[in-house]
């Protein structure tokens, strides 16, 4: 089967209208009651002054989103993103911290996970003769520090996992996060390293049922995803300090696209960052210049100096913010 995608002609309408009429279109977001109730009960304990006074939260997106072609889903056109980058850089904030509001791809990398074995239900537990059930030997460290890093983090009210799978999904849930963060001011922070698509089906011109390949090749049009960068800066929560990604497989134009997001929708930070090097070097673009931040040795992750910065460049703007 062809697909052949077309994006619809540029349309002359502000970030906010086209934000509206993505999300009247959606298909409503199963349990957004819950969601929501959840994401409230986590920004309120984590904004109360407690010993450690109110703490910074962070929300940060991981894995890619789909697009499904069909209402009652078959066939989708995804987003690469393996989730590393948003796993990795959550234990990082929570390393130095924050509180992480973690909104991801369901069946990604997980934070404190990333050690165990691709299967790791059946690779690192075994039966013994008493039918009891083991951890394997050689897995005992990466099980422990996982359940541990883990329970630590979820059990002191740190840690809010949100899984998504398509775009509808992923940008009510991030709406709804946004919005609530609104009330930490400064303390807020967006780190958009979820691969979002540009393009999809709408829900109201999606096929209901299976598309059938006897008819031959399927032409198809997909119409342009609004960009929520600037609708979540100007509107969601504009106070909130915001990084986001760009991923270019071609380095000769992805710093010149990474300086270009940056103007265009306001980010404080743009990391931006090439497929095949993406674990080893990434480059923050600022309105103050170019940061290459390059991970100390093969067994280090980038994400540790990338972290570092970015907490120093929040703590500069909470102070200027409250200046
Ligand atoms: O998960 P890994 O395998 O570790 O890989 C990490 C990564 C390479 C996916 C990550 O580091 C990264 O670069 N993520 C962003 C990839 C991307 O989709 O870039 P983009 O140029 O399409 O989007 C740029 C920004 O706009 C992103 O922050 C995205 O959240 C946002 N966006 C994109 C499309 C859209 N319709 N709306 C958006 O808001």
């Amino acid at each position: 089967m062809a697909l052949m995608y077309h994006s619809m002609d540029a349309v002359d309408e502000t970030p906010s209208f086209q934000a509206k009429s993505f999300f009247d279109s959606a298909p409503v977001l199963k349990d957004a009651d819950s969601i929501s109730n959840k994401i409230t009960q986590f920004i309120h304990q984590n904004s109360l002054p407690g010993s450690e006074g109110p703490r910074r939260v962070v929300c940060v997106t991981s894995g890619g989103t789909t697009v499904p072609l069909e209402q009652r889903c078959v066939r989708y056109i995804d987003n690469f993103s393996s989730g590393h980058r948003g796993a990795t850089s959550t234990e990082y904030f929570l390393k130095s911290g924050y509180s992480v509001i973690f909104l991801y791809r369901r069946g990604t990398f997980q934070p404190y996970c990333r050690s165990l074995p691709d299967d790791p239900l059946l690779e690192c537990f075994k039966l013994t003769n008493d039918s009891s059930i083991q951890v394997v030997e050689s897995h005992a460290e990466a099980v422990k520090s996982a359940i541990s890093g883990h329970h630590d983090a979820v059990s002191r009210g740190y840690l809010l996992k949100l899984p998504f799978i398509t775009i509808f999904e992923y940008l009510q849930i991030l709406r709804l996060i946004a919005t609530s963060m609104k009330i930490l001011g400064p303390n807020a922070m967006f780190y958009l390293a979820a691969a979002v698509s540009d393009f999809y089906v709408p829900w109201e011109s999606m096929a209901v049922h299976k598309i059938q390949s006897a008819s031959g090749p399927l032409d198809m049009r997909l119409a342009q995803a609004p960009k929520m960068l600037s609708v979540l800066r100007k509107e969601w929560a504009p106070t909130a300090f915001c990084v986001s990604f760009k991923l270019e497989t071609d380095t000769g134009i992805l710093l010149e696209k990474a300086a270009t997001a940056l103007k265009k929708y306001k980010m404080h930070v743009v990391v931006a960052n090439e497929l095949s090097t993406r674990k080893e070097v990434v480059i923050l673009v600022t309105e103050s210049g170019k940061v290459s931040v390059h991970r100390e040795n093969d067994q280090s992750d980038v994400e540790s100096p990338l972290i570092k910065l970015l907490v120093e460049k929040h703590s500069t703007y909470i102070m200027d913010v409250n200046a």
